[in-house]
């Protein structure tokens, strides 16, 4: 079952799945990361993938007349891989529903904020300014709304009083690299679906 990974920046989400993947060996299960596309040519992850040995390939949505051209073209470099999954992993384009129907239930995104609070930008300052003592990060399938879909797993840190923006985001981050590995596998392995628009698993430990 082969795992597709699209990012466009620092990429530590994508290491930290291919780290796990690795030290838990997911090839022994069938699974394999089996591509990273970035709409960003400069994307430090696609660095990572490319001295990782994957294959990793720049899509760059700049080349692109509309958001439809660029989603067009991102499914037909993506289809070959017959993804049983596709991680959004700090992917900076909005899909189109059209990209979105074709897997759906198949496209994971992980967000910075305890959705359905906080979706869109800047999450770990309005997480500040909303005065909230504890903020997380949230898995969940992609729907045509933004930060909208079903969520699978979600991770939560306190909020200290003396946190700025950064200090915030860096407190998370570790966590996000928990959770969201735990949840790819999950999905790859069919034992989260998404089922009326909810994510189903089938036992208590998914
Ligand atoms: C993470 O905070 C993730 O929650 C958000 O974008 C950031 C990506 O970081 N979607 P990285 O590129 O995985 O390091």
């Amino acid at each position: 079952k082969n795992i597709v990974i699209l990012l466009s920046g620092r990429g530590s989400n994508f290491e930290a799945i291919l780290r796990t993947a690795r030290a838990e060996n997911w090839e022994a299960e069938g699974l394999r990361i089996a591509a990273v596309f970035s709409n960003r040519p400069d994307a430090k992850g696609l660095a990572t993938a490319r001295a990782e040995g994957l294959d990793a390939f720049a899509v760059d949505h700049k080349a692109f007349a509309t958001r439809e051209a660029f989603d067009e073209e991102l499914a037909r470099r993506i289809e070959p891989y017959e993804p049983a999954v596709i991680v959004l992993a700090g992917f900076m384009r909005i899909l189109t529903p059209g990209f979105v129907s074709r897997w759906e239930g198949k496209i994971l995104n992980i967000h910075p904020a305890l959705l359905p609070l906080f979706p869109g930008l800047d999450t770990h300052r309005r997480c500040i300014e909303a005065g909230c003592r504890v903020h997380g990060s949230t898995v969940h399938f992609v729907s045509a709304v933004l930060d909208g879909g079903a969520i699978i797993g979600q991770s939560v840190v306190p909020v200290m009083t003396t946190d700025t923006p950064d200090t915030l985001a860096a407190r998370l981050l570790p966590y996000e690299h928990k959770v969201y590995p735990k949840c790819v596998k999950a999905v790859a392995e069919g034992r989260v679906k998404l089922v009326d628009g909810r994510a189903v698993m089938d036992d208590a430990t998914a």
